[in-house]
């Protein structure tokens, strides 16, 4: 069955959606809570270290303060939970169950109960991550209530589970799924052993199916934060888009898009969104495209520490991926030969199209899932074609036995072109 038919879509309300198994309870977000306030608006906006422009400098905004409306039908099953059952399950937010730290505050390991909100022994019940606002939370109490309008209504194995929200005074809390290999980001970039290839390939697929479900609902929804930390990652590799702060609802009917506040990460935006605030799913594509690319080379979209002319990673890849012959000098270096020839080919050239500057050139995230699944499949490893290109040759030379064994050095010094063992041209 095609995942993407697994996912669940609620009819969007713009607003936060009640708890149903505790309808009219004391259990549900109080209404007042979620009348938007101008004043919290404009600090997250003045204030969040994810806008790309000034207020003032904004063109247009339709990212309206609507207050939601009040006939919420949606089937969502969020629990409520007390800051202290929070507390609790936490072990009073201890420094050491930190999980990361992002723009809205940091985030903690913890458990709970497996029916309902109480606090569990450490190791029992159900692991959680919380995520906390902080009190002076730059992104803030926007974000929050985004996240929980959203998250709370859409289903699909490749979006994190949000379990429950805690809305106590200041306090604003998330309670999602724990998921046990953190952020693609962590295993790209801050550990030494290299994320083997199909896992990449895996990894990519999944976060494909979870924008591809986005877009394709009936009332579509745009991300605007695609980027390595918002893909998490569960044991086996799964992926899950989290974060929807930043998401917002696309455009419906006759309009090919939607005017609004340029907000995202630097480095992943869309170049049209960014020069013009005119939002459409091809953004989301640009988004992917760049991940695609840090995957496929190791390096980070933006990473001041490199050279001038290779700190932003689009620029630097754009001759690459346009010239089939250089393509294999893209690939992550602490992959070695360990890749396959194919996939390699494949990625780049959807990278490519991904990243077009015109955006109806870009694929859709549907036609990205069709040209990402059959990779998975490929063993056409360069490290085999290396090995059986060598042994053709020492047959032909007659070289001494021991000859094929590729040592480290010799696998870097090819990596330009894995297929050539001599003069031969890659293909
Ligand atoms: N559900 C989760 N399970 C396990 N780890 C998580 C979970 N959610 C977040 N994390 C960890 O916490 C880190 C911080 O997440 P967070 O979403 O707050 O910030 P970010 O994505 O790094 O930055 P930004 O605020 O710009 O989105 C993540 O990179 C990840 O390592
Ligand atoms: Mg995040």
């Amino acid at each position: 069955m095609d995942d993407n038919n697994c996912g669940c879509w609620a009819v969007l309300k713009r607003g936060v959606c009640k708890s149903s198994a505790s309808r009219d309870s004391a259990n549900t977000i109080p209404r007042t809570s979620l009348v938007y306030d101008t004043a919290t608006e404009t600090r997250y906006l003045n204030a969040s270290n994810r806008e790309l422009y000034p207020p003032n400098e904004a063109h247009l905004s339709s990212d309206n303060p609507d207050p939601p409306p009040s006939d919420n039908k949606s089937p969502c099953q969020l629990l409520q939970f007390t800051f202290q059952e929070l507390k609790s399950a936490t072990g009073n937010f201890r420094p050491d169950s930190i999980l990361g730290e992002g723009g809205f505050g940091y985030v903690f390991k913890g458990w709970i109960e497996e029916n309902g909100t109480a606090p569990a022994k450490p190791g029992s019940g159900i692991t959680v991550a919380v995520k906390s606002l902080k009190p002076d939370g730059l992104q803030g109490h926007r974000e929050w209530v985004a996240e929980v309008d959203f998250l709370g209504q859409l289903h699909h194995p490749n979006l994190v589970k949000l379990i429950g929200y805690c809305i106590e005074d200041d306090q604003r809390l998330l309670v999602y799924e724990f998921m046990t290999r953190g952020s693609l980001e962590n295993h790209l970039f801050r550990r030494t052993i290299p994320l083997p290839w199909s896992n990449r390939i895996k990894i990519a697929l999944g976060a494909a199916k979870g924008l591809a479900f986005l877009h394709g609902g009936p009332e579509p929804v745009i991300y605007r934060d695609f980027k390595t930390s918002n893909i998490l990652l569960d044991s086996e590799y799964n992926s899950k888009l989290s974060d929807f702060g930043l998401a917002k609802a696309g455009p419906q009917g006759d309009k090919t898009h939607v005017s609004t506040r340029v907000v995202g990460t630097y480095g992943y935006a869309a170049p049209e969104y960014v020069m013009t605030g005119h939002l459409t799913s091809k953004s989301d594509v640009y988004s992917f495209g760049v991940v695609l690319l840090e995957i496929l080379t190791g390096r980070r979209s933006m990473d001041k520490k490199r050279p001038s002319g290779e700190q932003n990673l689009v620029t630097w890849a754009r001759p690459y991926l346009a010239d089939k012959r250089k393509l294999y000098q893209l690939v992550d270096p602490r992959l070695e030969l360990n890749y396959s020839l194919k996939g390699v080919q494949k990625v780049s050239q959807l990278a490519h199209n991904c990243l077009h500057r015109d955006p109806k050139s870009r694929p859709t995230m549907d036609e990205v899932v069709k040209v990402l699944t059959p990779l998975q499949d490929l063993n056409d490893l360069a490290i085999l074609s290396y090995h059986s290109r060598l042994s053709q040759q020492g047959r032909r030379k007659k070289k001494p036995e021991g000859s094929q064994q590729l040592s480290n050095t010799q696998s870097k010094s090819i990596r330009g072109s894995p297929l050539n063992t001599g003069k031969q041209r890659c293909r």
